[in-house]
């Protein structure tokens, strides 16, 4: 079952209105949610920008980030944006009417380019207020823009996001949480969802006809960045991403902006979490002939996909470019 979520149809009744058969449909989840962008006609290349890790009013350079995202947007011409994750800080939203949901998104994204859809997964820190409220249909009817599942796929013709709930694999969540209390509503018992969705996950890549594979989930797999690789991810997830041949792993949680390429598997690893509060300085040892990109300050990145090329940059918090990466597909090779 596939939904066609183009441009015309952001119109938010109809949105909303297939939105809930979507969800009446897998209410009890068999298999992930599937929707479609459809390329307009001519259209060449499938767009779009990759923020993580923002929702804080505005403050810690948040609106300086959304507006050069404005610029950027506008200049590509996006076709969505894509979050991954920590959406609403500190502590996700405390239910559908916690006004953060216009405090840190729809009254800071408020350029005209970006007035897409914006396909989001949930972080660790969302997963401290009302997960539910984040997943709602309530919030597409305040902002029709607003499309937040746990684990979803993404089809956009020539390439196919894999969006993966990262948090629940995370096992210190659960044994320490210290002084922060999560929702774990939808998720217990916590093994056999983390199994049901990789094994999901593992058929979902396998059947895929896409050019290009891309993973999206808010947990590193492999970064210098503060909180380090996420152990469970690099045991459970990173072989089915090797056996299916994903060309990225995309990702937020470091808050940083982060590119890394496995030397053995050739996978790109790439960390947008620099939508808000950055950590100047936090930065570990890695191997510098697979660390392409390490930048401890605020920005987001852009993707540009076409049959044959993918282009990937990013931008710090004055839109300059820092970084760019062209994979391209007769060779299998970077630049
Ligand atoms: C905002 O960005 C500027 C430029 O990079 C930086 O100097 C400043 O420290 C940032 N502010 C915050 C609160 O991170
Ligand atoms: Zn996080």
């Amino acid at each position: 079952m596939a939904l066609c979520l183009n441009q015309h149809m952001l119109s938010p009744i109809i949105f909303v209105v297939s939105v809930l058969c979507l969800l009446a449909n897998h209410s009890i989840a068999e298999e992930l949610p599937r929707f479609k962008h459809h390329l307009k006609p001519q259209q060449q290349s499938l767009n779009f920008l990759v923020v993580g890790d923002w929702g804080r009013k505005g403050n810690y350079n948040q609106s300086f980030v959304a507006h050069q995202m404005g610029i950027v947007g506008e200049n590509l011409n996006i076709d969505f944006v894509i979050s991954t994750g920590d959406n609403f800080y500190d502590d996700g939203l405390v239910g559908v009417d916690d006004p953060a949901f216009y405090e840190s998104f729809v009254d800071i994204y408020t350029a005209p380019s970006l007035q897409k859809i914006w396909y989001s997964v949930l972080g660790n820190h969302d997963y401290r207020g009302d997960v539910e409220a984040q997943l709602s249909p309530i919030l597409r009817q305040k902002d029709s823009r607003w499309l937040c599942l746990r684990s979803f796929i993404l089809d956009g013709g020539i390439v196919e996001f894999f969006f993966v709930d990262t948090t629940p694999f995370v096992e210190k969540y659960f044994t320490e949480p210290e002084d922060h209390t999560y929702d774990w509503r939808g998720v217990l018992p916590r093994e056999s969802y983390v199994a049901e969705l990789l094994k999901n996950v593992d058929s979902a890549l396998k059947q895929s006809n896409a050019k290009w594979k891309i993973v999206v989930g808010h947990h590193t797999i492999k970064t210098a960045g503060h909180h380090g690789n996420t152990q469970e991810l690099e045991e459970l997830l990173l072989p089915i991403l090797k056996s299916n041949n994903v060309e990225a792993y995309i990702n937020g949680h470091d808050h940083c902006l982060e590119h890394i390429i496995d030397k053995e598997s050739g996978t790109q690893f790439f960390t947008s979490g620099g939508g808000s509060k950055a950590w100047r300085g936090d930065i570990k040892p890695w191997n510098p002939e697979e660390l392409k990109l390490y930048h401890d300050g605020q920005g987001f990145m852009s993707v540009q996909i076409t049959n044959t090329i993918a282009d990937f940059v990013f931008y710090d918090v004055f839109g300059k470019v820092l970084h760019t990466w062209t994979i391209s597909k007769e060779h299998k090779a970077a630049e």
